[in-house]
């Protein structure tokens, strides 16, 4: 891990988590604002960067999906412009990103969600978060090598991430 640190604390990569703000994100100008919603919970940005997805890629990603119904659709959207591309930390962080998405289909998203506020399809539901551990150590390596991740101790860690937090 690449560990730059700029106080005496710990880093604040307890978790990571491999977020996508999907192609509809970007076209609607959306990705300040919801980066902004992950940076006030508490969430840090570990590495990130605007791409386009090459379809090898995204069967890859979504290789978990390949054969249902929707797959093909899945593929032409998630590779159909610009998507951004990023690694947030943080104690829970993959919990947290998750309910902070909403449900899957934007129609069922709860308001206050990312999908709940912004969504209202099916399939274009504006971003992608890891949904484990192991699905997001396998995702982040899709995307990133692990000298593009940088780790660092924002000064208000400990008041996001306390100590002992039972
Ligand atoms: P994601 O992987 O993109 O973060 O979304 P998710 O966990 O909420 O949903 P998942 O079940 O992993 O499905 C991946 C993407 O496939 C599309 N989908 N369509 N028509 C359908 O029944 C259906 N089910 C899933 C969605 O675009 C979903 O984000
Ligand atoms: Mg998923």
């Amino acid at each position: 891990m690449n560990t730059r640190m700029n106080t005496q604390t710990e880093p604040i990569s307890m978790e990571r988590t491999l977020i996508i703000l999907k192609p509809d994100a970007i076209q609607r100008r959306l990705i300040g604002r919801l980066i902004q919603r992950f940076e006030d919970k508490g969430l840090a940005v570990g590495g990130i960067k605007l791409m386009c997805i090459p379809r090898e890629l995204a069967e890859r990603h979504y290789a978990p999906h390949k054969g249902k119904p929707f797959y093909p659709g899945l593929i032409n959207y998630i590779t159909s412009g610009p998507v951004v591309v990023m690694v947030l930390q943080g104690e829970r962080c993959i919990e947290i990103a998750r309910t902070m998405m909403g449900k899957t289909f934007g129609y069922e998203a709860a308001p206050g969600t990312i999908r709940g506020d912004f969504g209202a399809s099916r399939s274009f539901n504006l971003i992608h978060g890891s949904d484990a551990p192991e699905s997001a150590k396998t995702e982040i390596a899709l995307y990133f090598q692990e000298k593009e991740l940088l780790d660092y101790a924002p000064p208000d860690r400990s008041w996001v991430f306390p100590a002992n937090d039972v």
